[in-house]
């Protein structure tokens, strides 16, 4: 039988999730330190024959689903290159990638050539001020545009990612939901994680995504849908509306028990679970594909059945080490 990537638990991976630099032309409030970070030099990124080696490598094993992330992956040069390389694996369905969206207007067209065929796009405020505050100096309207652009483009569906934080943008819940309206984008409200935060100030920020139903139901009425590669998302449309909305509660109600997904960190590390520590330097390796696999497998043996982010929003104890890696660097 044809070996398939299957952890400990059953679950079989078919996603993974590469991380093409620790870069950002951001630093968002729930993402980086105010003081931003410190990145990685040049020299320790994977190049970008050393991520289609890997993903060469993981195709026979089962891999079909790549998404590029970062940091911000728009801020690495060549990327599609990259992107027309990792297109023609064989077995390879479905290329996406994860971005703030400040320089996709400028790309969307360049990047859906070379055989991009969706993105996720960060946007956590339709307000300019706030914009700017949550992001730390980001523009809006370059964001609105690369949304336009990525339309024109074809890069569909079009999803924008929400992380809904109480006190700071919980009062556009109703102006994100108009958005699904008229046009067919998905927007998604998700939970803050407490991804790389080792104090407990995002507890204060934390908060159910229950006012996103209430807030819907007050206005429309609505129903249960799906979207393509629906992910972690549950979804909804407003009767009669284009696009959905989606809830993602990794925190409340997590979704490991499906999870199908592995990362490659930008200085090349494996990551099983992107909530724990665990990490496997995959580097040395590249190019000898059979290591490579081996390398994929272990960290897999070593995957978790599932986070504790729960039982850290309660203040209970947890059962390991969580990462102390920021998701700006883990992707
Ligand atoms: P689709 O393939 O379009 O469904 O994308 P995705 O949801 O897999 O990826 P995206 O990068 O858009 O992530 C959206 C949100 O899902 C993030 O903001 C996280 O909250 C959450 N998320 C992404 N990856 C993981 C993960 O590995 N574990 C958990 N618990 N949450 C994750
Ligand atoms: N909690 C929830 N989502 C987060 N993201 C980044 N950090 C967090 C966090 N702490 C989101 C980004 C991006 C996606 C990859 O993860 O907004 O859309
Ligand atoms: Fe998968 Fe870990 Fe994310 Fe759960 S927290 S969905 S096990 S990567």
């Amino acid at each position: 039988m044809k070996a398939r990537l299957v952890d400990p638990f059953g679950r079989i991976h078919d996603y993974l999730r590469i991380s093409v630099t620790d870069r950002c032309n951001l630093r968002c409030v729930y993402c980086m330190p105010e003081e931003g970070m410190q990145f990685e030099p040049a020299d320790q990124i994977l190049s970008h024959e050393e991520v289609v080696s890997v993903v060469q490598a993981l195709a026979p094993l089962g891999i079909r689903k790549l998404r590029l992330t970062g940091g911000e992956p728009l801020v690495r040069k060549g990327l599609d290159q990259l992107i027309a390389n990792l297109s023609v694996i064989p077995g390879i369905e479905d290329i996406a990638m994860t971005t703030n969206g400040i320089y996709l207007a400028a790309c969307a067209d360049q990047l859906k050539a070379a055989g991009l065929t969706r993105v996720n796009i960060s946007l956590d405020s339709l307000n300019p001020e706030r914009f700017a505050k949550i992001t730390r100096g980001g523009r809006l309207q370059r964001v609105l545009d690369g949304v336009r652009a990525s339309q024109k483009a074809g890069l569909q569906p079009i999803k924008l990612n929400v992380v809904l934080m109480k006190g700071v943008n919980d009062d556009e819940v109703e102006d994100f939901l108009r958005l699904t309206l008229d046009d067919e984008i998905h927007v998604r409200f998700i939970e803050y994680m407490p991804i790389g935060e080792s104090g407990d100030a995002w507890k204060s920020s934390f908060m159910s995504l229950q006012q996103v139903l209430d807030t819907c139901e007050a206005r429309w009425n609505y129903t249960s849908c799906d979207v393509y590669s629906n992910g972690p998302a549950d979804s909804y449309r407003i009767d009669g509306a284009a696009g959905t909305f989606g809830l993602i509660h990794p925190v409340s109600s997590h979704f490991c028990g499906t999870c199908n997904r592995m990362r490659l960190t930008a200085d090349g590390n494996i990551k099983p679970c992107l909530y724990w520590s665990d990490e496997f330097n995959v580097r040395p390796h590249v190019g000898n594909d059979s290591e490579v696999q081996a390398m994929f497998l272990r960290a897999l043996g070593v995957k978790p059945e599932t986070h504790d982010m729960l039982k850290a929003l309660k203040g209970e104890e947890i059962r390991g080490v969580p990462s102390l890696r920021h998701m700006s660097q883990i992707g």
